[in-house]
């Protein structure tokens, strides 16, 4: 069982804008120390310089670095990956799966030399499959392989009913499963605002039109900055996970998780909840789901799996 200790520490590879608002979002937290990992020369160093001079604002203290080297990432209890081609606009997280492949292969063998008892938190996209990619390479046992999905676009469908029914977004409770993209499944039925499903108290065009801004959501940022993705809301995410790893606290969130005969899926990742705690995925959380919720599911665990297909690994 992990404790908190001085020695906790984080490690982030990729110091683009989601591994470094990862970075600041942690360092504040001060439960670990932090290690920002790029190739980019100058960019680990100059952002974790730059989070560093914020400390005695902040008020954190524990250690914060930046390096283009992964032996200071060694002996990490959690790592983030970021690392990868983010999307640019009109593009699909799936069109990004070719160019990352060998980018976070290579970065999660590293990963697994030097920190062998760590839980991966992966985030390049297209996150399911390269959650998969990430369990292949690291030999690492699948619960201590996760990957960011349904914590994000479950704040996002969140957030949208919060403004829709003005009521605080921290008592909605949002049922988000599969795919992190064009074949999730949002299940409005067990979406609840202080334990009452959304399906009583939102027309269904209204929840149609939320569910699709959702899935659309990721999109919808791109669209906006025109030169990257998202980065306040994933790295929220991620933070939370983190916490859950760090401090142990065994939350029971939806992430991409392997998957090995749960909701009769076998051998694929997909978005379901897990209970996340210090040894990682803790327990898969099995829904009742409906027939065509579990058609649903399937038909999107099997959308991951030809992206899985298309990886060849091996
Ligand atoms: C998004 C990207 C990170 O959903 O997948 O914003």
């Amino acid at each position: 069982m992990r404790e908190i200790d001085s020695l906790s520490k984080v490690s982030i590879i990729g110091a683009g804008n989601v591994g470094a608002s990862c970075a600041q979002r942690l360092a504040e937290r001060n439960y670990a120390d932090i290690v920002l990992v790029d190739i980019a020369d100058g960019l680990p160093q100059g952002r974790a310089l730059d989070i560093l001079e914020s400390a005695p604002i902040t008020g954190f203290s524990r250690r914060i670095i930046g390096s283009g080297e992964y032996r200071e990432a060694a002996n990490s209890d959690v790592v983030v990956i970021t690392s990868g081609l983010g999307r640019k606009p009109g593009m699909t997280r799936d069109e990004l799966l070719k160019a990352n492949v060998s980018i976070v292969s290579d970065v999660v063998r590293r990963v697994a030399d030097c920190s062998p008892d760590c839980t991966i938190i992966m985030v390049t996209n297209p996150v399911d499959a390269m959650t998969y990619l990430a369990v292949s390479a690291s030999g690492f046992p699948h619960s201590r392989v996760v990957g960011l999905s349904g914590v994000l676009d479950g704040a996002r469908f969140r957030s949208f009913i919060s403004a829709e029914l003005e009521v605080s977004a921290s008592d909605i409770s949002a049922c988000v499963l599969g795919q992190h993209g064009e074949n999730m499944v949002i299940i409005p039925r067990l979406t609840t605002v202080g334990g009452r499903p959304i399906t009583g108290l939102l027309p269904q065009e209204t929840i149609d039109r939320l569910v699709k801004r959702t899935v659309e959501g990721g999109a919808e940022i791109v669209g906006l900055l025109k030169t990257g993705s998202a980065f306040y809301a994933p790295s929220a995410a991620v933070a939370q996970m983190v916490d859950a790893i760090i401090r142990n606290e065994k939350r029971v969130l939806p992430c991409a998780a392997y998957l090995d005969g749960e909701y009769g899926i076998k051998d694929s990742v997909i978005g379901v909840p897990v209970k996340l705690g210090g040894k990682g995925i803790e327990q898969i959380i099995e829904l009742e789901l409906t027939g065509e919720e579990k058609v649903a599911l399937v038909n999107s665990a099997n959308a991951v799996r030809r992206l899985i297909d298309g990886m060849k690994l091996g």
